[in-house]
Protein backbone atom coordinates (compact mmCIF):
# COMPACT_ATOMS: atom_id res chain seq x y z
CA UNK A 1 0.00 0.00 0.00
CA UNK A 2 0.97 3.20 -0.73
CA UNK A 3 1.59 5.77 2.17
CA UNK A 4 -1.06 8.84 2.16
CA UNK A 5 1.30 11.69 3.57
CA UNK A 6 1.42 13.82 -0.06
CA UNK A 7 -2.08 12.37 -0.73
CA UNK A 8 -4.96 14.34 -2.68
CA UNK A 9 -7.98 15.08 0.07
CA UNK A 10 -11.41 15.65 -1.28
CA UNK A 11 -15.07 15.88 0.04
CA UNK A 12 -17.24 14.29 -2.40
CA UNK A 13 -21.37 15.63 -1.97
CA UNK A 14 -23.13 13.18 -4.08
CA UNK A 15 -23.17 10.34 -5.93
CA UNK A 16 -22.37 12.20 -9.43
CA UNK A 17 -19.77 14.27 -7.95
CA UNK A 18 -17.95 10.58 -7.04
CA UNK A 19 -18.60 9.95 -10.66
CA UNK A 20 -17.60 13.30 -11.95
CA UNK A 21 -14.21 12.38 -10.11
CA UNK A 22 -13.95 9.28 -11.61
CA UNK A 23 -14.43 10.38 -14.81
CA UNK A 24 -11.90 12.99 -14.20
CA UNK A 25 -8.98 10.34 -12.84
CA UNK A 26 -9.80 8.58 -15.89
CA UNK A 27 -7.62 11.27 -17.56
CA UNK A 28 -4.54 10.57 -15.64
CA UNK A 29 -4.64 6.51 -16.44
CA UNK A 30 -2.90 4.92 -18.49
CA UNK A 31 -2.87 1.18 -20.01
CA UNK A 32 -0.91 -1.21 -17.56
CA UNK A 33 -2.25 1.14 -14.38
CA UNK A 34 -4.06 -0.08 -11.66
CA UNK A 35 -6.05 1.52 -8.88
CA UNK A 36 -6.82 0.22 -5.62
CA UNK A 37 -10.38 1.21 -4.48
CA UNK A 38 -10.25 0.68 -0.72
CA UNK A 39 -13.64 1.74 2.39
CA UNK A 40 -16.28 0.31 3.59
CA UNK A 41 -19.36 -1.34 1.88
CA UNK A 42 -21.46 1.81 0.35
CA UNK A 43 -18.09 4.13 0.85
CA UNK A 44 -18.64 4.65 -2.85
CA UNK A 45 -16.06 2.67 -4.27
CA UNK A 46 -18.66 1.11 -7.12
CA UNK A 47 -19.72 4.84 -7.59
CA UNK A 48 -16.18 5.85 -8.46
CA UNK A 49 -15.50 2.68 -10.34
CA UNK A 50 -18.52 3.76 -12.88
CA UNK A 51 -16.81 7.30 -13.36
CA UNK A 52 -13.46 5.54 -14.26
CA UNK A 53 -15.15 3.25 -16.40
CA UNK A 54 -17.00 6.22 -17.72
CA UNK A 55 -13.88 8.34 -18.61
CA UNK A 56 -11.88 5.38 -20.07
CA UNK A 57 -14.58 5.49 -22.98
CA UNK A 58 -17.17 2.71 -21.74
CA UNK A 59 -20.65 3.35 -23.32
CA UNK A 60 -22.96 1.60 -21.13
CA UNK A 61 -21.81 2.20 -17.60
CA UNK A 62 -24.91 1.10 -16.09
CA UNK A 63 -23.54 -2.52 -16.99
CA UNK A 64 -20.70 -1.41 -14.12
CA UNK A 65 -21.51 -3.24 -10.77
CA UNK A 66 -19.31 -5.17 -8.40
CA UNK A 67 -19.10 -8.69 -10.08
CA UNK A 68 -21.23 -10.83 -8.23
CA UNK A 69 -19.93 -14.73 -8.96
CA UNK A 70 -17.14 -13.93 -11.39
CA UNK A 71 -15.16 -11.42 -9.49
CA UNK A 72 -13.69 -10.11 -12.35
CA UNK A 73 -15.66 -8.01 -14.95
CA UNK A 74 -14.15 -6.94 -18.37
CA UNK A 75 -15.42 -3.46 -20.17
CA UNK A 76 -14.42 -2.27 -23.29
CA UNK A 77 -13.30 0.98 -23.38
CA UNK A 78 -10.77 2.87 -25.44
CA UNK A 79 -8.43 0.47 -23.79
CA UNK A 80 -9.82 -2.87 -21.85
CA UNK A 81 -10.63 -2.11 -18.24
CA UNK A 82 -10.73 -4.70 -15.88
CA UNK A 83 -12.82 -4.23 -12.54
CA UNK A 84 -12.12 -6.68 -9.60
CA UNK A 85 -13.70 -7.15 -6.75
CA UNK A 86 -12.08 -9.62 -4.05
CA UNK A 87 -14.79 -8.46 -0.81
CA UNK A 88 -16.19 -12.18 -1.32
CA UNK A 89 -12.71 -13.65 -1.39
CA UNK A 90 -12.20 -15.71 2.02
CA UNK A 91 -8.31 -16.34 1.69
CA UNK A 92 -5.72 -15.13 -0.28
CA UNK A 93 -5.10 -18.39 -2.25
CA UNK A 94 -8.37 -18.63 -3.66
CA UNK A 95 -7.00 -15.96 -6.32
CA UNK A 96 -5.58 -18.10 -7.69
CA UNK A 97 -8.93 -19.71 -8.74
CA UNK A 98 -9.73 -16.48 -10.72
CA UNK A 99 -7.10 -15.76 -13.78
CA UNK A 100 -6.33 -13.01 -11.51
CA UNK A 101 -2.63 -13.15 -12.19
CA UNK A 102 -3.37 -13.17 -15.90
CA UNK A 103 -4.06 -9.98 -15.77
CA UNK A 104 -1.02 -8.10 -15.41
CA UNK A 105 -0.14 -9.43 -19.01
CA UNK A 106 -2.46 -7.48 -20.62
CA UNK A 107 -2.38 -3.44 -21.81
CA UNK A 108 -5.89 -3.16 -20.06
CA UNK A 109 -6.47 -0.45 -16.87
CA UNK A 110 -7.02 -2.88 -13.76
CA UNK A 111 -9.74 -1.26 -10.90
CA UNK A 112 -9.82 -3.49 -7.51
CA UNK A 113 -12.49 -2.88 -4.88
CA UNK A 114 -11.21 -4.82 -1.77
CA UNK A 115 -7.91 -5.06 -2.50
CA UNK A 116 -6.26 -5.91 1.44
CA UNK A 117 -6.19 -9.69 0.61
CA UNK A 118 -4.42 -9.68 -2.42
CA UNK A 119 -1.39 -7.48 -0.86
CA UNK A 120 1.89 -9.12 -2.14
CA UNK A 121 0.10 -10.28 -5.14
CA UNK A 122 -0.44 -6.87 -7.07
CA UNK A 123 2.48 -6.05 -9.26
CA UNK A 124 2.14 -2.30 -9.52
CA UNK A 125 -0.43 0.18 -8.16
CA UNK A 126 -0.43 3.71 -9.55
CA UNK A 127 -3.06 5.22 -7.55
CA UNK A 128 -4.63 4.50 -4.47
CA UNK A 129 -7.79 5.89 -3.13
CA UNK A 130 -9.48 5.59 0.48
CA UNK A 131 -13.18 6.39 0.84
CA UNK A 132 -14.68 6.87 4.11
CA UNK A 133 -18.28 7.86 4.57
CA UNK A 134 -18.32 9.97 7.72
CA UNK A 135 -20.62 9.15 10.51
CA UNK A 136 -24.07 10.99 10.79
CA UNK A 137 -23.93 11.96 6.84
CA UNK A 138 -25.36 10.75 4.13
CA UNK A 139 -24.39 11.44 1.04
CA UNK A 140 -20.54 13.05 1.86
CA UNK A 141 -17.51 11.23 1.29
CA UNK A 142 -14.22 11.89 1.91
CA UNK A 143 -11.76 10.69 -0.70
CA UNK A 144 -8.06 10.20 -0.31
CA UNK A 145 -6.20 10.07 -3.42
CA UNK A 146 -2.36 8.66 -3.35
CA UNK A 147 0.16 7.28 -5.77
CA UNK A 148 3.07 5.67 -6.55
CA UNK A 149 4.29 8.57 -8.59
CA UNK A 150 4.70 11.89 -6.94
CA UNK A 151 4.36 13.31 -10.35
CA UNK A 152 1.78 11.59 -11.77
CA UNK A 153 -0.22 12.75 -8.42
CA UNK A 154 1.18 15.94 -8.95
CA UNK A 155 -0.44 16.57 -12.76
CA UNK A 156 -3.63 14.57 -11.27
CA UNK A 157 -4.15 17.56 -8.41
CA UNK A 158 -3.35 19.84 -10.69
CA UNK A 159 -6.31 18.28 -13.21
CA UNK A 160 -8.91 18.27 -10.27
CA UNK A 161 -7.98 21.88 -8.37
CA UNK A 162 -8.78 22.93 -12.18
CA UNK A 163 -12.32 21.15 -12.71
CA UNK A 164 -13.51 19.44 -9.68
CA UNK A 165 -16.40 21.02 -7.79
CA UNK A 166 -16.83 23.99 -10.15
N1 LIG B 1 -20.91 11.26 -2.27
C1 LIG B 1 -21.21 9.99 -2.62
N2 LIG B 1 -20.35 9.29 -3.36
C2 LIG B 1 -20.62 7.99 -3.70
N3 LIG B 1 -21.74 7.31 -3.36
C3 LIG B 1 -22.63 7.98 -2.62
C4 LIG B 1 -22.41 9.34 -2.21
N4 LIG B 1 -23.49 9.74 -1.48
C5 LIG B 1 -24.33 8.69 -1.43
N5 LIG B 1 -23.84 7.64 -2.11
C6 LIG B 1 -24.51 6.34 -2.26
O1 LIG B 1 -23.73 5.39 -1.57
C7 LIG B 1 -23.76 4.15 -2.28
C8 LIG B 1 -22.36 3.76 -2.66
O2 LIG B 1 -22.43 2.47 -3.20
P1 LIG B 1 -21.22 1.75 -3.92
O3 LIG B 1 -20.54 2.68 -4.83
O4 LIG B 1 -21.76 0.48 -4.47
O5 LIG B 1 -20.27 1.46 -2.65
P2 LIG B 1 -19.14 0.37 -2.48
O6 LIG B 1 -18.77 -0.15 -3.83
O7 LIG B 1 -18.02 1.13 -1.81
O8 LIG B 1 -19.71 -0.68 -1.58
C9 LIG B 1 -24.65 4.34 -3.50
O9 LIG B 1 -25.95 3.92 -3.19
C10 LIG B 1 -24.61 5.86 -3.70
O10 LIG B 1 -25.78 6.35 -4.31
MG1 LIG C 1 -18.64 -2.11 -4.65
Amino acid sequence: MISTSDAIRITSQSPEQTVRLGFLLASSLLPGDCVLLRGHIGAGKTCLTKGIASGLGVQDISSVHSPSFTLINRYEGTVPVYHVDLYRLEIDSAIDDIEFEDLWNESAVILIEWPEIAVGRIPRITFQIDLVWPMLSQTEREITISASDPQRLEHLKRDIDDHFGH
